[in-house]
């Protein structure tokens, strides 16, 4: 909240509304003065149940069923042409990780299926049983960060030979029988990396990062601000590049010597660094170990 420090009166973006935290504290701040807040998220359980939490607010928060990638015919059908900022808290929600039912999570058995929107096509179960075996191992190396990704690309696909992977905990198995014991992580379950990759591929993740992030950029008043919580190195370089793009305004090619483009910067980075979470607050919430944030504010 104090990189976005939200205003009364104003209108303010959360792309990703979950179980509704950010979206309640910035609708206590902005409510006065016909403030809005619109919350959009791909999961119809988080919409609901944030529905349910958020009631108090009434008419200051605006809730949409959607994905942030396709932010501007969200804001355009509710008639919202710029924000005063905006917030994305990147991946998986606690409800989402815990209800095992969803798939998300290798500790619980359920279908293999992770979307988190389930109107959506395309399950993990469906990429583990139909993907060329190069490409489940780019998939898991890239995404995942994980260096036994050909080893559990190829016993994948030897299960898969004769019989199809339906089940978290029979993809459990099958990784942890392609990593040797012995190099198993003391602190890190051995499915974590390759779950993550899953997750991250079947949820286009990356990509729907970029389009979001450019179009709330674009969005964004003179004074404006936006701030992005990432718990993954991908996503956290995709956010840097695009806010050093939006800062630096020029997208010559390096190797003109002098600008052509003409373009001026259009954000101020707030975070050299990203702003971690403190020791107290990780011992408080161990999720927030790894969350990188970083702001911006529109020039
Ligand atoms: C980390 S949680 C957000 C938690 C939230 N900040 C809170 O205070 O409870 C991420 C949420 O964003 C949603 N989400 C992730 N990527 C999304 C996208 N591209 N478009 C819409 N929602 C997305 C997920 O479904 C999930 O509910």
């Amino acid at each position: 909240m104090s990189f976005l420090q939200p205003r009364p009166g104003g209108t303010y973006l959360d792309g990703t509304l979950g179980g509704g935290g950010h979206t309640a504290l910035i609708a206590a701040e902005c409510a006065t003065g016909n403030g809005v807040v619109i919350g959009i998220d791909q999961d119809q359980e988080a919409l609901a149940a944030a529905g349910n939490r958020l009631a108090r607010f009434g008419g200051t928060i605006r809730l949409v069923h959607g994905n942030f990638a396709e932010l501007d015919r969200h804001l355009d059908m509710l008639a919202v042409t710029t924000l005063d900022g905006f917030i994305l808290d990147l991946g998986v929600s606690s409800h989402q990780l815990d209800s095992g039912a969803r798939g998300f999570s290798f500790q619980q058995d359920a279908p293999l299926d992770m979307r988190m929107d389930t109107g959506c096509d395309g399950t993990a179960a469906d990429l583990v049983n139909t993907l060329p075996e190069q490409e489940l191992e780019r998939i898991i190396r890239e995404y995942g960060e994980e260096r036994w990704a050909r080893r559990i690309a190829s016993f994948i696909v030897k299960a898969r030979t004769g019989q199809a992977i339906l089940t978290t905990l029979q993809l459990t198995d099958i990784i942890k029988g392609a990593i040797p014991r012995a190099k198993w992580e003391e602190r890190l379950h051995p499915a974590t990396r390759t779950f993550q990759a899953l997750r991250i591929a079947v949820n286009h993740e990356l990509e729907r990062l970029e389009t979001g992030l450019r179009a709330a950029i674009n969005r964004l008043k003179p004074g404006g601000r936006g701030v992005v919580i990432s718990f993954h190195s991908l996503e956290d370089r995709i956010v840097k590049h695009i806010f050093r793009e939006y800062a630096s305004g020029c997208i010559c090619p390096r190797q003109l010597p002098v600008c052509v483009c003409g373009r001026k910067p259009q954000v101020r980075v707030l975070t050299g660094r990203p702003a971690m979470a403190t020791e107290a607050e990780v011992n408080h919430n161990p999720r927030a170990r790894s969350a990188k944030l970083r702001a911006v504010e529109k020039q």
